[in-house]
């Protein structure tokens, strides 16, 4: 049989990269798929190389490997995206970053850490133990560091501590004609030129794959507490959110589920909480005066609001078991409807129209033909709604996305929050950013004017 062209330029192609890499490039079928989607059901796409580079230097000359032979570079950490950002949608060369999983540098004094982009939040915090620091940013999965980054992540701490927007200070970058650039200092604040920090973090690996990540570390607070607190209804709940937002009691997590969120919870986590609109707070301090005092100010609120008793989780044990139940929320939602798909939103409002987004939202829900629950970041704006889906009620689900997508950006608010755009949310760009999304689609053509660098994400060029 003879050989096509294409198969004899990823013959090539894998010969090249088996000499940078040796044994670290798998063209094997079982390796492809593992790499071929993240947590979402959006459908999946096979590369055709997996690597696993330990370097940047190698990271450089995979990506000559791809300029030479025209060959889309997939970045893929912890694969536990949830809008299809690691999907090789047009094959190419899969970039598995978790080998180049080294802390290569901790200040203490300046409070700061630059990590390749492999390590995960959880080594790094690991890494920090003694150190009386600790990195704070949390989307739940155990994600890398890397990942993070490119799709600018955040979590349940996002209200006190920022996204990784904040809390990134430069990056070291694989452009994609393999120029290697830093950008960002170890400075706390630059005024010199384009944030290019900026630019990359959020990027979902479309202008470059990020190879390592200098962050803003924070002191572990002396004094922490949780408690929670059960409501009769969704607005009481987010009322008492939005009061203690605009009075500025200082959270460190502030977290709704509704009642079918914490029917959920406590079947997966083995809990026993009242089937009820639910505040989850955490508390941080320099003493356990001022976390108690933050603590019965939300007391306070929660109460005027239709509370029902606000349990305090005062020791370590109860927290964890606590935000343990509340990081699970998407396995324990999947497990109320096996074998269903999952279908996620988290859109994203102003603070004060947070209350008639999410009353709206589930009255809509209410109607449907599939289960749904709702979880949130709140302190931010931020929600999503879990939809447990049946084959046949897929196209119903993307209709109610849609809707809320709508609502959520005539409020002023985003498509998302957290999730970053991948495949998935592309279609809601345009109404987001108008004339801007032309200015997006111009600064790709300028970094990646071949498209090869993560194909079908964020803005399609063609
Ligand atoms: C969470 C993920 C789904 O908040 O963003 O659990
Ligand atoms: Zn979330």
């Amino acid at each position: 049989m003879t050989e096509t062209v294409a198969e004899s330029k990823l013959k090539a192609a894998f010969g090249e990269l088996q000499e940078i890499l040796g044994e670290r490039v798998s063209e094997a079928l079982v390796v492809r798929e593992h790499h071929s989607h993240g947590e979402s059901t959006h459908p999946p796409g096979v590369p055709d190389f997996v690597c696993f580079p330990q370097s940047t230097d190698e990271v450089r000359r995979i990506v000559l490997v791809s300029v030479k032979h025209h060959l889309p570079v997939v970045p893929f950490g912890a694969g536990t995206s949830l809008e299809g950002h690691v999907h090789a949608l047009r094959g190419g060369i899969c970039v598995d970053m978790r080998q180049m999983n080294r802390v290569l540098r901790i200040s203490a004094e300046d409070m700061d850490a630059t990590v390749e982009a492999g390590v995960s939040r959880k080594q790094l915090q690991k890494t920090l133990e003694n150190t009386g620091l600790t990195f704070f940013i949390d989307p739940g999965a155990d994600a890398t560091l890397g990942g993070m980054t490119a799709t600018r992540a955040s979590g349940t701490t996002a209200v006190r501590y920022g996204t990784m927007r904040e809390n990134v200070l430069g990056l070291t970058v694989v452009l994609a004609d393999g120029r290697v650039i830093h950008t960002g200092t170890r400075a706390r604040k630059s005024s010199a030129g384009y944030d290019l920090t900026r630019l990359f973090v959020g990027s979902e690996g479309t202008l470059g794959v990020i190879t390592e990540v200098t962050l803003r570390l924070h002191a572990q607070p002396e004094a922490v507490t949780a408690a929670i607190c059960a409501f009769s209804t969704i607005e009481g709940a987010v009322r008492t959110v939005i009061e203690v937002i605009q009075l500025g009691v200082s959270v460190a997590r502030i977290e709704f589920m509704d009642d079918h969120q914490v029917d959920a919870v406590n079947r997966y986590s083995g809990l026993n909480l009242a089937l009820k609109p639910t505040l989850l707070f955490e508390f941080h301090g320099v003493s356990e005066a001022s976390v108690a005092e933050a603590a019965r100010m939300a007391e306070t609120l929660s109460l005027e609001h239709g509370g029902q008793g606000f349990a305090w989780q005062t020791t370590l044990a109860e927290r964890d078991r606590l935000w343990k139940a509340r990081h699970d929320v998407y396995y324990a939602t999947g497990a109320l409807r096996p074998g269903s798909s999952v279908l996620t939103t988290d859109v994203c409002v102003p603070i004060s129209r947070l209350a008639e987004c999410i009353v709206a939202t589930r009255a809509e829900l209410d109607q449907a033909s599939f289960p749904a629950v709702m979880v949130g970041h709140v302190g931010d704006g931020n929600f999503h709604v879990q939809c447990l889906l049946g084959p046949d009620q897929v196209a119903e689900a993307d209709a109610f996305a849609a809707r809320l997508v709508d609502r959520a950006q005539a409020m002023g608010g985003t498509c998302t929050g957290e999730h970053g755009v991948g495949s998935g949310k592309k279609k809601y760009l345009k109404a987001e950013h108008g004339e801007a999304l032309e200015v997006m689609r111009d600064l790709k053509r300028m970094f990646d004017p071949e498209n090869r660098m993560n194909p079908g994400k964020v803005v399609d060029l063609d």
